[in-house]
């Protein structure tokens, strides 16, 4: 998903009870995994768990953890190391791996790292009261099932290293994809859909608590489907979904993450043209731009199909941005299928890619039926060809705003200075512009005056 930020999140509170012992959680991966930890703090907040931003406070430290690529695993156990050396200061510390790494190697966690008290997968994380009891007794804990049904459709998120203006709903869980390169169906499971009536409740109280955009967040929005009963035949699909957040409050932007080309409808393209307030952006993942390499990554799309959705998105929503993510040196890519994976590119115009080589992950249906022959400089080289050919589009792309007026919702102050805000155009460019009477929250117009490979930069107009 979108998606991928393998940033580090140090929690913040908001709510805490009668708080007892500190809890310290740092997120990796993708925003389904913030999502996340914003539950994990809510279940543990009931239960005397105070959240805490510095780490040498923490009674319990959490590393929500990542399994996507070699090195989103390499960083835990880097950081693993690091933590021993806390744990040898303060013997009571409890360090815990939670998340997708937890699910793929489970006990081994606990084997290989004498450090690690405590392992949970993600479909478990209600269980975390009596595994951190159980570690308070002297033992370790782990618990990696995987379920059919959670949803924590009825947990209310404790907002982490909130701004009070963006937040994520997470609406369904898991993956029945079985792309071939992609660990995510099993470290997430199948795929299951919330309930809608609790997202949109979500969306209300978020919309009551004075948010201003939320994003839905799914491995593959576009299959969203819920019913309130297995008996039920009038279902809720993902464009009717989008439709009800959008009516909760038509001044809080509305976006989504991640749609499957082979999945995006009609329906769901003329529902975000419908509505002012669900963004006019898309993140449409294409992988690779040759279908033979397609077909091996079992992405059960071709370039042609690809060619025809984006066309049909720019029909129906012409300024539409869409960015997408990218693997280089997929078994047996041949610089034919690289150069056509550079000619989409040139083709398609995206606003954005998150680009990667390919890493094999053990398990996959990749790693089991293909060999991973493409030497690696190889698929480094490549990725900079794709990096360097994106910086271009980017730039390009971005200079063409200038001129123009973008609506902007701020955000936050800019990296660069106090004196400046940034925020996200409809589209989803990101845009600096100097603060004015302007505050984060506000939705203000800016005329673009400059751009960089990243940025539009311009000042507020009436
Ligand atoms: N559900 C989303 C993607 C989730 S993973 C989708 O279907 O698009 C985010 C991105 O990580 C993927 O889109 C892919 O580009 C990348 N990725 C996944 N597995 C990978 C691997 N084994 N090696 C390199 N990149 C990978
Ligand atoms: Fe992985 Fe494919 Fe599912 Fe995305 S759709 S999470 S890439 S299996
Ligand atoms: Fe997300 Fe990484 Fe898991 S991308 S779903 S945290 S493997």
């Amino acid at each position: 998903m979108a998606t991928i930020t393998e940033d580090i999140n140090t929690a913040l509170v908001e709510t805490p009870t009668i708080a007892t012992k500190n809890l310290y959680i740092e997120s990796y991966g993708c925003a389904m995994n913030f999502s996340d930890s914003e539950i994990i703090a809510s279940i543990l907040s009931k239960e005397g768990y105070k959240n805490t931003s510095t780490e040498t406070d923490a009674d319990v430290i959490f590393l929500n953890t990542c399994a996507i690529r070699d090195n989103a695993e390499n960083r835990i156990w880097t950081r693993l190391k690091d933590l021993k050396h806390r744990k040898k200061a303060n013997p009571n510390l409890v360090v815990g791996v939670l998340g997708c790494m937890a699910e793929r190697l489970k006990a081994k966690l606990i084997d290989q790292e004498k450090l690690v008290d405590i392992v949970v997968g993600p479909d478990a994380y209600k269980d975390l009261p009596n595994l951190l009891e159980k570690v308070e007794d002297g033992h370790k804990a782990v618990n990696v099932l995987l379920s059919r049904e959670e949803t924590y459709a009825e947990i209310t998120p404790v907002r982490l290293n909130t701004n009070g203006i963006n937040a994520f709903i997470s609406i369904m869980r898991g993956c029945d994809n079985m792309c071939s390169f992609c660990v995510v169906p099993f470290t997430r499971g199948r795929e299951r859909s919330r309930d809608a009536h609790s997202i949109v409740a979500e969306a209300k109280d978020l919309s009551e608590r004075g948010y201003k955009e939320v994003t839905l967040l799914g491995q593959n929005v576009d299959s969203y489907k819920w019913a309130s009963s297995e008996n039920d035949s009038t279902t809720v699909n993902f464009a009717q979904l989008l439709e009800m957040v959008a009516k909760v409050d038509p001044t809080m932007r509305v976006r989504f993450s991640t749609s499957h080309p082979k999945d995006i409808t009609d329906e769901v393209i003329y529902t975000i043209a419908k509505y002012e307030n669900i963004c006019n952006y898309i993140h449409l993942p294409i992988q690779s731009g040759s279908s033979r390499v397609l077909k091996l990554m079992n992405r059960t799309y071709d370039r042609e199909w690809f060619i025809e959705r984006t066309n049909k998105i720019r029909e129906i929503i012409p300024n539409c941005g869409i960015s997408t993510d990218i693997i280089t040196g997929f078994c047996t890519e041949t610089e034919e299928d690289h150069k056509e994976t550079l000619s989409i590119m040139e083709w398609a115009q995206f606003d954005f890619s998150y680009m990667y080589f390919y890493s094999e992950r053990p398990g996959t249906l990749a790693a089991r039926k293909y060999e991973d022959d493409v030497p690696l400089e190889v698929k480094k080289r490549r990725l900079q060809e794709v990096i360097d050919l994106q910086h271009n589009i980017s730039k390009k792309k971005n200079a063409a705003h200038i001129g123009k007026v973008v609506s902007v919702l701020a955000e936050g102050n800019s990296k660069k200075s106090e004196n400046d805000l940034k925020g996200r155009s409809d589209e989803n460019a990101m845009v600096v512009f100097p603060k004015g009477n302007a505050k984060p929250g506000d939705y203000v117009n800016v005329l673009i005056e400059r751009t960089t490979t990243t940025s539009l930069i311009g000042k507020i107009v009436d």
